[in-house]
């Protein structure tokens, strides 16, 4: 578990440090170019991806997860806006391609050529079993593609590609990092120790939920019970404001039996850096209306230079992409060498 020193979405005020020490362990993560990200993306995956990189103790990839996107119903002028919008969202939010390789994932052909071959080592039975894609075969029935089933298939690649320890993400997420230590697992023991058995690693938010339903995790799929990073302050009241609680009137930590409430101290506490239970004797006496009207405070302020850098940044789209060109360069060096020791593994050439 990470616990952040910044004080804010894209933290100048944070420990920005670069150590002279090498970085030996390499830290891996991907975002769905699928819209606008929220507070969900952003406490269980985003935040991290910057505390772990200012940490200064791994060898950070960042890349936008564009083949994983394609499974979902998309447009294409719209693709190309949401990779370039995410590209911001990374930015935005503090990484830096000085400290962290930030990359496009569809860049990279190794990424899909090292998903063949993992494939053919991928039970089918793991595959069933998976609930994303359970879940995403109900809500788009219309388009059961065969990408949907294998998407994990090529989660592991991207790893596994890079020899990641650490996959910083939401605990909806680590089903498919089970998946990837599997086929870890069963390459080396066909082919050779070639690979690395990477850990999920989450934070003390790992599962945000709906401010809609609070007894579903909030999602990009569900826009209304999303609070996004770039809403205006009005917004972010007015949703705070409806967001689902009880009836009771005290206020009290109980994410049993009071969900709705649980979810909102939960957020508040991780903007704090204070436990929500602390949140809740902060807010004992006060109604729930209060609880609201500091928390929608609380997040307009703490996204204020997210949202301005991200207006910025989107201001020159070119500059945002000339970076995440730079990066995909980089990656893509260490992918070469990867995925021709892979080759070489399983009998391709010599
Ligand atoms: P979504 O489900 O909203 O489309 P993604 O699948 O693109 O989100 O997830 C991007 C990252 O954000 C992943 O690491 C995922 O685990 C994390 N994440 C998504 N939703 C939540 C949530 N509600 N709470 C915490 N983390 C989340
Ligand atoms: N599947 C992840 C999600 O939906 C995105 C992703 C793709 C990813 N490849 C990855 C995350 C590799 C971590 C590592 O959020």
């Amino acid at each position: 578990m990470i616990h952040s020193p910044s004080s804010s979405a894209s933290g100048r005020s944070a420990t920005s440090r670069t150590t002279s020490r090498a970085k030996t362990s390499v830290l891996v993560s991907g975002i769905q170019p699928s819209g606008r990200l929220h507070i969900g993306n952003y406490l269980g995956a985003l935040k991290n991806f910057v505390d772990l990189q200012r940490s200064g103790e791994y060898q950070c990839h960042f890349f936008i997860a564009d083949l994983h996107s394609i499974t979902e119903p998309f447009d294409l002028r719209e693709k190309h806006r949401q990779i370039t919008e995410l590209s911001a969202d990374y930015l935005a939010a503090g990484l830096d391609p000085k400290q962290s390789v930030l990359y496009v994932q569809s860049h990279i052909p190794a990424h899909s050529e090292l998903m063949w071959i993992l494939s053919t080592i991928t039970p089918m039975g793991e595959l069933q079993r998976m609930t994303q894609f359970k879940d995403k075969s109900v809500r788009q029935e219309e388009n059961i593609n065969a990408g949907l089933f294998t998407y994990p298939v090529l989660m592991a690649a991207d790893i596994l590609l890079y020899g990641a320890r650490t996959v910083p993400v939401g605990d909806d997420q680590l089903q498919h990092l089970e998946l990837t230590r599997t086929l870890a697992r069963k390459f080396n023991a066909k082919f050779g120790e070639t690979f690395i058995e990477p850990k999920g690693l989450l934070t003390k938010t790992p599962r945000v939920m709906s401010l809609k339903d609070p007894l579903k995790k909030m999602s990009k799929s569900q826009p209304e019970g999303c609070l996004f990073l770039d809403d205006e302050p009005e917004a972010i009241k007015a949703k705070i404001a409806r967001a689902v609680t009880d009836s009771e009137t005290t206020i009290a930590y109980d994410p049993e039996k009071r969900p709705g409430l649980a979810n909102l101290l939960e957020i508040y506490a991780a903007l704090t850096h204070l436990e929500p239970r602390a949140v809740a004797a902060e807010f004992d006496g006060e109604s729930y209306a209060e609880l609201k009207r500091k928390l929608a405070g609380l997040v307009a302020g703490y996204f204020a230079e997210f949202r301005a850098k991200k207006r910025t940044l989107l201001s020159a789209p070119s500059k945002v992409t000339a970076i995440f060109d730079k990066g995909s360069k980089k990656a893509t060096k260490a992918a070469e060498a990867k995925i021709a020791e892979v080759k070489r593994r399983v009998g391709f050439s010599a």
